[in-house]
């Protein structure tokens, strides 16, 4: 991972860059307008960027509502993966659970994605249970993770 890679606060200037990012990593990507709504509309969301020589390389947006903290989305550009970048974002996000004492994380994730699956476990997150047909594309199951802080 490159030293000169920022952790930041999303803002509306990242809404292009972001959605592009969405388009690459994902079936079924948020829209511009809906990063527009989490931004502006939804006062429990909390997005954080990756910044590598003024480029947007890799976005985590969570809920937080009260204790608890759902992952909405994390991605990294394709080109830019395997190199720390995806388990540094979500480190940071833990790190802001932490800092809103936060309690519970959880997510879904595809259960054919086992680059996700290994990213979240080495961060202690547990295998939960599955939601059948939850992904709309494709009707995959989605499988939820989650980890509890002391
Ligand atoms: C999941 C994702 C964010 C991981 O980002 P990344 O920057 O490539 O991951 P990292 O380099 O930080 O890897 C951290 C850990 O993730 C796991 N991992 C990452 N790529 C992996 C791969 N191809 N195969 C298996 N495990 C992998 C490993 O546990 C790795 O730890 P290690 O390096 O000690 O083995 C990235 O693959 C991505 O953007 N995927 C598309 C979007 C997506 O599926 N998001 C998750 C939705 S739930």
């Amino acid at each position: 991972m490159s030293n000169d890679v920022i952790f930041r606060k999303m803002t509306l200037a990242d809404i292009a860059s972001v959605a592009d990012l969405e388009r690459e990593a994902f079936a079924t990507p948020w829209t511009e307008e809906i990063f527009e709504h989490e931004l502006s509309g939804n006062a429990y969301s909390h997005y954080i960027v990756a910044e590598l020589d003024g480029d947007i390389i890799g976005h985590c947006g969570m809920w937080i509502v009260l204790d608890e903290c759902h992952i909405t989305n994390v991605a990294v550009r394709t080109s830019l993966r395997g190199k720390g970048y995806g388990e540094a974002l979500m480190r940071q996000a833990m790190e802001l659970c932490r800092l809103n004492e936060v309690k519970t994380m959880t997510l879904e994730v595809r259960v054919s994605n086992e680059p996700a699956r290994s990213l979240y476990r080495k961060l202690g997150f547990q295998e939960g249970g599955i939601r059948k047909n939850y992904y709309q594309d494709d009707h995959e199951d989605g499988l939820v993770m989650w980890v509890e802080f002391e």
